[in-house]
């Protein structure tokens, strides 16, 4: 089953060169996307009852470009799921090593329901070591960057402070502890951020200084996504690129 699927995704691979798109069903499915992995990971759908499906269009370079179709009821407080492209190789840099680390994000939602509560955000890991997976023993700090977040839904903890700027936006930044690790997260304060170009240094650099992110800390994934809890909504990704130059 397991090799079935790969090779479902080697071929995949080969049709998307052909941009011919690939639509993800299943709920922990992924697919390879240029210098990123698409990923599914519905792990919180049993707190509710709905479906969703992406579909990667394209990939060049650092840039992908897909679209996740979802509708989810009951449970209107709980994370459904996290479709999200992850960066194959943008990770492993110790924070205080990167000079730059240049990301762009245009999206919009095609449509959405007016119920809709979701976040379309970053989630970026740091952690000691300088690899680990996302969400696991190895974090440290999860760096949320939220460019949305409709329908009254609020990140982990408690809003700390209130209208800073960084990288050129406002921002409230929330800060509580989930599992392993501590959740920072940006929320921004200038509502839908959808046409997003920053350098997430600015980020890292605020926390260093501010909120006592080791220097030391390695980046050990970088992904971005949504997180609906209730309503319906189809979400184009146009455009997302990252990169990390030390
Ligand atoms: C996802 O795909 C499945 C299988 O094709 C379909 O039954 C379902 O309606 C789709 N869900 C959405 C939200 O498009
Ligand atoms: C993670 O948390 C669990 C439960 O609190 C704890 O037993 C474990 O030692 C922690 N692991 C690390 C690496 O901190
Ligand atoms: C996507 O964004 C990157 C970074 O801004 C840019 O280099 C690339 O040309 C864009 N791709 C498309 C298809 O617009």
């Amino acid at each position: 089953m397991r090799f079935q699927t790969l090779s479902t995704f080697a071929l995949a691979s080969t049709a998307f060169a052909q941009s011919k798109p690939v639509t993800l069903t299943g709920a922990f499915d992924c697919a390879p996307a240029g210098a990123f992995t698409l990923c599914q990971n519905q792990w919180g759908a049993r707190a509710g009852v709905g479906s969703q499906n992406s579909t990667l269009f394209s990939a060049s370079g650092n840039s992908v470009s897909w679209e996740t179709n979802w509708v989810w009821a009951n449970g209107p407080n709980s994370v459904k799921t996290y479709a999200n492209v992850i960066h194959n190789s943008a990770k492993g840099m110790q924070l205080s090593s990167i000079k730059t680390a240049p990301s762009s994000w245009s999206w919009s939602y095609k449509t959405v329901s007016s119920d809709v509560r979701a976040d379309v955000s970053y989630d970026i890991w740091t952690g000691v070591p300088a690899s680990g997976d996302p969400a696991s023993a190895a974090s440290s700090f999860e760096i949320m960057i939220w460019l949305s977040g409709r329908g009254g839904i609020q990140p982990v903890g408690s809003q700390i402070v209130t209208g800073i700027e960084v990288a050129g936006h406002k921002w409230n930044l929330w800060r509580g502890p989930n599992s392993n690790w501590t959740v920072l997260s940006f929320v921004s304060a200038e509502g839908d951020l959808t046409d997003f170009n920053v350098d997430l240094k600015d980020f890292f650099d605020y926390l260093i200084t501010n909120q006592g992110v080791a220097a030391t800390q390695f980046v050990q994934a970088i992904q971005t996504g949504t997180e609906p809890f209730v309503g319906n909504a189809d979400l184009l990704i146009d455009n997302f690129s990252v990169e990390i130059q030390t």
